[in-house]
């Protein structure tokens, strides 16, 4: 038998996780991550709904009517208004899903997509989950996708092209027009990961990403990322309702006929929380928080540049990297309690301006970071 077999008492188990809780690292100090503290009333969402399922809608049908809702506004936020699609676990489930959707409506083969060199490491997952063959096109100087070999790598077997608004790494917006037109043109399924600027781009006017561009077919937004939900909250959302069936497969035993979500039971948490920010904070509250982390971004890139490290590029959201022995600098921030994550080409550290960072954080972190460089 084993010793936890019998069971404890509450407040034991509860102790039990406060210190484990107290160990994880206070975002305040972190600068490697696209999450962030949810907003208070996504929280207060989210502990409402916590018993939901919308695996299966017909018990939760109230919170399927808000999933309906949300998608109305994500509608409205991304330049089309009767979007198909549904909140998923976020933006690796919502590649996936896109992926093949694009694979089981254009192609019976094996196949091929072409995604840009910056593509997040989901790719890898699809590539390995569908069997596809997934092709890295390489970038511009500005690290933005390079159409031409995008172009140069489709070919007769070839269903999808991958376009991004908001690398990973570095924030870039890649050229979705272009990429576009080389899709209408060839016949195929244009995917644009907005993981990250879904919720960043639309307030800074940018809406060169979205719907209203002809040729997007599908477009994954995490609102547990900048749009301060609760995590998991992905948004997938395809141009067309036809997408979806090819998803679908039958679900005898319960209250719907068909499923077309990756996961089964699926929490309704991320559907509360992600349309009760968005509700609460509107367009305009929207942009204000955004416009914050940039102009915290500026004010970081500065101060940065002024310790002699360059940035890779000038920031197009609130992402910026320093070139720099990055995983030395990286490991030295650590030991003082801060964290920023490493990218590799060029080699640099990266820093992402989330809501949490506020100024004077960021004045704290250069400081310290000006300590470690004279430390190298
Ligand atoms: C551009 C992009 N796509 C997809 C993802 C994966 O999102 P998730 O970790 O929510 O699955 C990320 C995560 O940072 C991302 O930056």
């Amino acid at each position: 038998m084993f010793e936890w077999f019998k069971g404890y008492e509450e407040n034991r188990v509860l102790k039990e996780l406060e210190d484990l809780l107290s160990m994880d690292i206070p975002y305040s100090r972190v600068l490697s991550s696209m999450c962030t503290y949810p907003h208070p009333i996504a929280v207060k969402a989210h502990i409402k709904f916590i018993r939901s399922n919308l695996g299966d809608p017909g018990l939760f049908p109230g919170t399927a009517e808000l999933e309906k809702r949300l998608l109305v506004m994500l509608g409205e936020l991304f330049g089309k208004r009767d979007l198909a699609g549904y909140i998923s676990s976020g933006g690796t489930e919502g590649n996936i899903q896109a992926i093949r959707a694009a694979r089981n409506m254009l192609c019976t083969c094996r196949g091929n997509i072409v995604v840009p060199e910056s593509a997040h490491f989901s790719f890898l997952k699809i590539k390995d989950l569908l069997g596809i063959d997934v092709r890295k096109a390489g970038l511009d100087e500005e690290y933005r996708v390079d159409i031409g070999d995008v172009e140069r790598l489709v070919d007769d077997e070839t269903f999808a092209i991958v376009g991004i608004a908001g690398t990973t790494e570095l924030g870039q917006v890649d050229d979705i027009k272009a990429l576009s037109k080389l899709a209408i043109e060839n016949n195929l399924f244009l995917h644009v990961d907005a993981a990250f600027g879904g919720f960043v781009l639309p307030f800074l006017n940018n809406n060169e990403f979205n719907f209203r561009i002809k040729g997007v077919c599908s477009l994954v937004a995490d609102p547990h990322k900048m749009g301060m939900a609760t995590i998991p909250s992905g948004a997938v959302l395809f141009r067309d309702s036809k997408y979806l069936e090819v998803l679908s497969v039958e679900t005898p035993y319960l209250t719907s006929s068909k499923q077309f979500t990756l996961t089964g039971t699926r929490p309704g948490t991320g559907v509360a929380s992600a349309y009760a920010v968005l509700k609460h904070l509107g367009f305009e509250g929207m942009k204000k928080v955004v416009l914050e982390c940039m102009r915290v971004t500026q004010i970081l890139k500065e101060e940065v540049e002024s310790l002699g490290l360059e940035a890779v590029i000038d920031p197009v959201m609130n992402v910026v990297c320093f070139k720099c022995n990055a995983r030395k600098v990286r490991e030295e921030l650590m030991k003082r309690g801060w964290v920023v994550s490493c990218i590799r080409k060029p080699e640099a550290i990266r820093c992402v301006i989330m809501p949490h960072l506020t100024e004077s954080a960021a004045l704290e972190f250069v400081k310290v970071l000006k300590n470690v460089l004279h430390s190298l």
